[in-house]
């Protein structure tokens, strides 16, 4: 009897001990998920003041980060930054994960770990509606090409020899600016966001070449070797995949979720 007692004191006073170390320090950070995007990419993420999902930042990955937060009893936090810091704030730790419709590349594998894929995507080309000349990849030769900084529309183009007529831009909206002002004649961009922007400007046009454009994989980005922070976001992509939760968000922001703020689909 008195030895169970003394073995309860001890765990109690074990219990205390871990309970005041936890409450030191570390324990606001181990329970926030720090994330990282840009929000300059409809429909996975943007800035929307009024239809705001994680403070005024709204899309499919924001809704998706935010279940995966949610999931383990999590807090969130949200970084906007250039899409190409996200790889070095990964690696110096500002943020413990990035989810930015970013594409997983065997380039991006040597800085960072990606989930398991969580979205299909591929480059389209979007023209003028009524350009004729551009219907392959093959037709961009000669002409001017925007592209934006960093993404995989620009390495798609620069493999496909068209570096010498291609402007890489900020922002996908100043890529498409340059479109609206008649000073480029085509963009390469991912199709779901090509998609929002045709919604946007229905002066413009998308044209696909499946033969040259093949299909991207999106997977979020963890530091290299946090296999903690990859395991946590891989259960809930599964999860999510397997209850229809993505294809859902997918078909929610397909339909231009930023105008539409019903919410008909809530959880
Ligand atoms: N999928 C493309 C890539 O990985 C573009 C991603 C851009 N994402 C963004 N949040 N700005 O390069």
């Amino acid at each position: 009897m008195m030895k169970l007692k003394k073995f309860m004191v001890t765990v109690s006073a074990l219990c205390l001990a871990s309970l005041s170390l936890a409450g030191c320090g570390k324990k606001q950070d181990s329970n926030k998920l720090v994330v990282g995007t840009n929000a300059e990419f409809p429909p996975f993420e943007y800035v929307s003041v009024a239809d705001g999902v994680v403070d005024k930042y709204a899309g499919i990955d924001i809704e998706i980060v935010k279940k995966v937060a949610e999931d383990n009893g999590m807090k969130i936090e949200i970084n906007n930054m250039e899409f190409d810091s996200l790889t070095v704030a990964l690696s110096n730790g500002q943020i413990s994960c990035a989810i930015a419709g970013m594409t997983i590349t065997e380039e991006r594998k040597k800085s960072v770990d990606f989930s398991e894929p969580y979205y299909v995507a591929k480059q389209v080309m979007i023209v003028n509606g009524d350009n004729n000349d551009i219907k392959k990849a093959a037709d961009m030769k000669g002409k001017k090409i925007a592209v934006v900084q960093g993404y995989t529309g620009q390495i798609e183009v620069e493999n496909l020899g068209f570096k010498d007529t291609m402007s890489a831009f900020k922002k996908g909206t100043e890529a498409i600016q340059e479109l609206l002002n008649g000073k480029c004649d085509v963009v390469v961009i991912d199709s779901a966001t090509a998609n929002q922007y045709i919604k946007d400007n229905p002066s413009l046009k998308i044209v696909e070449d499946d033969d040259t454009f093949t299909s991207e994989e999106y997977g979020i980005a963890v530091k290299k070797g946090d296999t903690k922070t990859l395991e946590m976001v891989n259960a809930a992509i599964k999860k999510m995949k397997e209850d229809g939760t993505i294809d859902a968000l997918s078909a929610k922001y397909a339909e231009g979720a930023s105008d539409d703020a019903s919410g008909s689909d809530a959880q």
